[in-house]
C-alpha cells in the first residue's frame, strides 16, 4: 500500500553531499512547522510575572536555532573536530569498513572538507529540556520527512551536539541547564540523487534495512 506520505518516509536517507545554494527562508519556515506539529507532552516550566514566579505547563517545549552564518558554522566545526577525528581513529580499529567508507566520503568532497556537517548551507538545532527527549526526537524525525517532501537532504548529525567545550557557542546558541541539544539536523539539497549515489548516504556497507520484527496480539 502507498500513498505519498508512506513513500516520502521510505525515501528519506542520511544524505552527505549538498550544493552550496542556500534554501529560501519560506521553505526553512516551513520545516521548522511541520517539526513543531510533534506530538508535546506538559513540560513544567517557571515564569515570573509582575515580580512573581509561578509554574506553569510548557506545551512545545523546544526551540530551534538556524545556522547559515559561515563564520559560526566555522567556530563549530573547530569545536567538535577534535572530537570526531578522535572518534575517527577509534573506528580505524573497531568499524574499519565504516571508516573507509567515511575516507571515500572524504575522497569526492570539495574543499573545505566537512566531515561534521557535510557543508550543508544549513545546520538546525532543536534544543529543548533534557526530560523531554521523545516530543524533541519526534520534532526532529518530522522535520527530516518534511524536508524530504520538499526536495531536501537532511542529516542527524550527533556530533554537532558536542559543543559544551566552547563558551562562545554554548552562549550563542543560549544553552541553559537543563536544556539539551537534539539533532542538529543538517538540510541541503543533495549534490547526487541520494537513491542512486552510494558514497553520498554511507550506504554502500550498510546493510538494507532490517524487516520490522512483530509480534500480533
Ligand atoms: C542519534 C543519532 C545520531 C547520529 N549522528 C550522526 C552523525 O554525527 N553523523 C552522521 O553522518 N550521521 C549520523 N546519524 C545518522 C545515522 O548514521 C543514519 O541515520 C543511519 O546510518 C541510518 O541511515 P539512514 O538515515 O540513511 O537510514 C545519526 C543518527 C542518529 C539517530
Amino acid at each position: 500500500m502507498m500513498n505519498i506520505v508512506i513513500e516520502t518516509i521510505m525515501k528519506r536517507k542520511s544524505v552527505r553531499l549538498y550544493e552550496p545554494t542556500p534554501i529560501p527562508k519560506d521553505i526553512i519556515n516551513t520545516i521548522i512547522k511541520a517539526g513543531n506539529q510533534a506530538p508535546s507532552t506538559g513540560d513544567e516550566k517557571e515564569v515570573e510575572e509582575g515580580g512573581k514566579k509561578r509554574k506553569i505547563t510548557d506545551y512545545q517545549p523546544w526551540r530551534f536555532v538556524v545556522v547559515e552564518d559561515p563564520e559560526f558554522k566555522q567556530k563549530l566545526v573547530q569545536t567538535i573536530e577534535p572530537i570526531r577525528s578522535n572518534f575517527y581513529e577509534g573506528m580505524k580499529r573497531t568499524m574499519p569498513e565504516m571508516y573507509e567508507q567515511g575516507m571515500k566520503l572524504y575522497e569526492v568532497m570539495e574543499e573545505p572538507k566537512d566531515l561534521i556537517f557535510y557543508s550543508a548551507p544549513v545546520i538546525l538545532y532543536v534544543i529543548g529540556p533534557r526530560r523531554n527527549s521523545i516530543g524533541c526526537a519526534m520534532v526532529c524525525e518530522n522535520i527530516m520527512i518534511a524536508a524530504v517532501s520538499l526536495g531536501l537532504g537532511s542529516c542527524y548529525v550527533g556530533f554537532g551536539s558536542m559543543v559544551k567545550g566552547d563558551a562562545d557557542v554554548v552562549q550563542t546558541l543560549e544553552l541553559k541547564d537543563g536544556e539539551r541539544i537534539y539533532g542538529p539536523i543538517v538540510l541541503g539539497y543533495p549534490k547526487v540523487d541520494p537513491s542512486e549515489n552510494q558514497v553520498s548516504t554511507l550506504a554502500e556497507l550498510r546493510p538494507k534495512k532490517k524487516e520490522p520484527m512483530i509480534k500480533w496480539i
